[in-house]
């Protein structure tokens, strides 16, 4: 039910920065593993240096009898100020090399590059994916907290580039595995780029302290292999299927307040505060990854969303269990 089971569930490691899975979740790996070696033999040598002291010039027993007192070493001060200069500029280097390899411009879309763009808004809280452009033609789809990418080829690759913007306060997208940490700032766009080397589920988190409910923004992304990413993205650009077995539910969705937020394309609710539930249930969790999306979490969800996710900007509406009832089995057909 909560964060933790959540990604205790799907394995803690799938946040680790030292299993990468793409190029520049690979660069910031080698460099973290290149300052943790600098650092360790540092730390060796001069742990090392004051062992030893400790042991073979600590206090005699000839109580009151200082050691004798040395001052200045021309060679010790060059070394201590040359060392030090030496492994800074290395880092530097290093740290620039990484820099250069993580932060790429986005490309100008091309109709025959193979990329994905997608521009990633981070709301209080959760995440808002608009699908812009996929191998040179327009998307314009919104969906949300589940990102779907394709993982390329060798000879064929899938770059994926989120423009990352904020739509209240500062947020920070981060799945360790495919990429740095990049914020999301208001009346601000940054860039990232992913490339999964594999399919899979990526897990992230929010890394920006935003409020409340910071802890549970959590990010999902699914690498998938480009059929059946394609299969998913021509899925989700089409409009809500119409179930007349549910449309006293549909009716009651639409003469809620629901539609001042949410947008179901294809129907007259537009609105575009909360997340887009034209397709609601092909995603596997509710409220940003906190819970699985299941029937039932979905009815506690819609009776009461402050319970599951206290300060989260859906109230409760005070259906009728009737109503609510028909509401749920309409939106239980957003496959
Ligand atoms: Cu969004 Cu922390």
């Amino acid at each position: 039910m909560n964060t933790l089971l959540v990604l205790a569930s799907e394995g803690a490691k799938n946040l680790s920065i030292f299993d990468p899975a793409s190029p520049s979740a690979e660069s910031i790996r080698n460099l973290s593993m290149l300052v943790l070696a600098i650092c360790g033999v540092i730390f060796v040598i001069v742990e090392g240096v004051l062992c030893y002291c400790l042991l073979n010039f600590g206090r005699s027993s000839e109580k009151g009898m200082e050691p004798p007192q040395v001052y200045g070493s021309k060679p010790i001060e060059i070394a201590w100020t040359a060392a030090p200069a030496l492994i800074v500029f290395i880092l530097v280097l290093v740290t620039t090399r990484a820099l250069w390899e993580v932060e790429t411009d986005p490309p100008k879309p091309q109709s025959d590059d193979n990329a994905l763009f997608v521009t990633v808004v981070g709301r209080q809280w959760w995440w808002e994916y608009t699908y812009e452009i996929y191998d040179g033609k327009k998307l314009g789809f919104t969906t949300s907290n589940e990102l779907h990418i394709p993982v390329g080829q060798k000879d064929k690759k899938r770059p994926v580039h989120l423009a990352l913007k904020s739509a209240d306060v500062c947020h920070s997208f981060w799945v360790p595995r495919l990429a740095g940490k990049t914020d999301c700032i208001p009346g601000r766009t940054n860039y990232v780029y992913l490339q999964p080397s594999q399919p899979g589920l990526f897990l992230g988190q929010c890394a920006e302290y935003c409020g409340a409910q910071h802890a549970n923004m959590m990010i999902r992304v699914v690498a998938e292999p480009v059929d059946e990413f394609e299969k998913w993205l021509a899925h989700e650009q089409d409009i809500a299927v119409d179930d007349p077995q549910v449309a006293q539910g549909k009716g009651a969705f639409l003469s809620q307040s629901c539609v001042n937020c949410h947008r179901v394309r294809g129907t007259s609710a537009v609105g575009t505060f909360g997340p887009d539930l034209t397709h609601l249930m092909s995603r596997k969790t509710l409220a940003s990854g906190m819970t699985a999306n299941s029937p039932e979490t979905l009815r506690g969800w819609v009776t009461d969303p402050q319970k599951v996710k206290p300060s989260c900007l859906m109230p409760a509406f005070g259906l009728t269990d009737h109503d609510r009832d028909q509401l749920i089995d309409y939106l239980l057909t957003l496959k």
